[in-house]
């Protein structure tokens, strides 16, 4: 299949504010000279990263969480003539680690909301616009808590794992007309252990993850070869393989090692 010509493509990324979604910003705009629009709540932020990637970036301040949100956005592109090209689906967030009792079920609706719900929105109001293009993609940011089993993370799974099959659907749908990845990254060096209540500055735990700039550096090559399930980190493609093969084993042996790690950030898992 012909690879993904990313030059100068128009492409709105979710999440944009940090993170993976700053990373996917930088490269778009610096190495494909793509017009981005950039989504978060975190104004500065989003202000910084337009002082620093110049006019190709601007941004949207919005809760990606909400319908009308996107249904306004939406409206906004149409009655100014932007059509995308890209769609990525990035913006998400983790609970802390703790066994399922720990969370309410208002916790279960906000992370529904902005891990999977969120793309559901994005996509059936920028659909539209998004089939205008002639190279229109959809690029999902889910998580390889999504792959396999991992103790302590049941709301944050089930949401990523409803996005995979969203995704997945998705690409079915729309073969040959819409190219539609799905990406599934292991532990990665971001913000997205801010709410842990302990261990979140744990040594350990940047030991374990890998650079964001690197992990998307990776993920921009596969979507470049229209890759549309893009697996990055050691500790994720080895989750997807072994899951596969052994489930229930796999399963056991995952919840084991955070067990054994002893680290501070799973304590609420094994109380
Ligand atoms: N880092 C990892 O180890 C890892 C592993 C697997 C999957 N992922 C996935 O990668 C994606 C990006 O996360 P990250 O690691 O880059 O974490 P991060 O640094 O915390 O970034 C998350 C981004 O999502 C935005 N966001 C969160 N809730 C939002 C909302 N309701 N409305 C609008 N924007 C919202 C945040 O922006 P504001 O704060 O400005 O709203 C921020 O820009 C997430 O979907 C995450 O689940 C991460």
């Amino acid at each position: 299949m012909a690879k993904y010509d990313l030059a100068k493509k128009r492409a709105i990324v979710t999440g944009a504010s940090g993170g993976f979604g700053r990373e996917f910003a930088e490269r778009f705009v610096k190495d494909y000279g793509c017009e981005v629009i950039g989504i978060g709540r975190n104004e500065e932020k989003l202000r910084a990263l337009q002082n620093a990637l110049g006019g190709n970036f601007t941004y949207r301040v919005f809760d990606v969480g909400v319908k009308e949100n996107w249904d306004n956005f939406a409206r906004e592109l149409r009655d100014t003539g932007f059509i995308p090209d890209i769609l990525v689906n990035n913006a998400g967030f983790l609970l802390p680690f703790a066994k399922a009792e720990k969370h309410s079920p208002a916790d279960a609706e906000e992370i529904t909301a902005v891990n999977y719900l969120s793309s559901v929105y994005s996509f059936s109001a920028l659909l539209p616009l998004l089939s205008r293009s002639a190279a229109p993609a959809i690029v999902n940011v889910s998580s390889s808590a999504a792959l396999a089993p991992v103790a302590g993370t049941a709301l944050y799974s089930a949401s990523k794992a409803a996005l995979k099959s969203f995704t997945e659907c998705l690409s079915m749908d729309y073969k040959g007309k819409i190219y539609v990845a799905g990406v599934y990254p292991g532990f990665t060096k971001t913000d997205i252990f801010r709410r842990q209540n302990k261990g979140a500055d744990n040594r350990l735990i940047e030991k374990l993850c890998a650079p964001a700039d690197k992990a998307v550096k990776k993920i921009v090559k596969k979507l470049r070869r229209r890759k549309t399930r893009i697996v990055t980190g050691a500790d994720a493609k080895a989750m997807g393989f072994f899951y596969r093969l052994f489930p229930s084993l796999t399963a056991k042996a995952i919840r084991g090692v955070l067990e054994k790690s002893k680290m501070e950030i799973f304590e609420d898992v094994f109380l």
